[in-house]
């Protein structure tokens, strides 16, 4: 499984806890930057990996602002992608199982890292349920 990983200066130093996270987990991933927490704008890192994402360069995405809100309402722009912000392991699990999520939104501002690992270890680890839910998502699609 090929990894996408962004974030904006709000999400910067989650952003550094989870690659390492991926690194020590031997997961095969591409961090999009930044590196710094200089202000840059959210939408400029969520395009360009939802469009990863939605091309099959990348098989699904992390994206991190302070809040998560702003990543995820650009990722969603996107067609083919359903980004889901989560900060409960609970929703990381149900949004793999019924809305075969491909990009996870964070936001540093919201919760702690070790939460915020947690949801990342369950949502990479969770298989999308199919069925009746296949359905629903080809009504998204439409
Ligand atoms: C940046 O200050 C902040 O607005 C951004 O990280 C994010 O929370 C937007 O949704």
């Amino acid at each position: 499984m090929k990894i996408a990983i962004a974030s904006d200066h709000g999400g910067v130093n989650l952003k550094k806890v989870i690659v390492e996270f991926l690194n020590d987990s031997n997961l095969d991933f591409t961090d999009f930057g930044p590196e710094s927490t200089d202000s840059v704008d959210y939408p400029d890192y969520a395009k360009p990996l939802s469009e990863k994402v939605a091309n099959g360069e990348f098989d699904k995405g992390i994206l991190i602002c302070g809040t998560g809100i702003g990543m995820s309402i650009t990722a969603n722009k996107t067609k083919g992608i359903r980004c889901a912000l989560v900060h409960d392991t609970f929703s990381a699990k149900a949004t793999r199982q019924h809305n075969d999520s491909n990009i996870l939104a964070m936001g540093e501002r919201v919760i702690g890292p070790g939460l915020a690992i947690d949801i990342v270890d369950t949502w990479l680890n969770t298989e999308f349920e199919g069925g009746r839910h296949e359905r629903r998502i080809s009504k998204i699609e439409a």
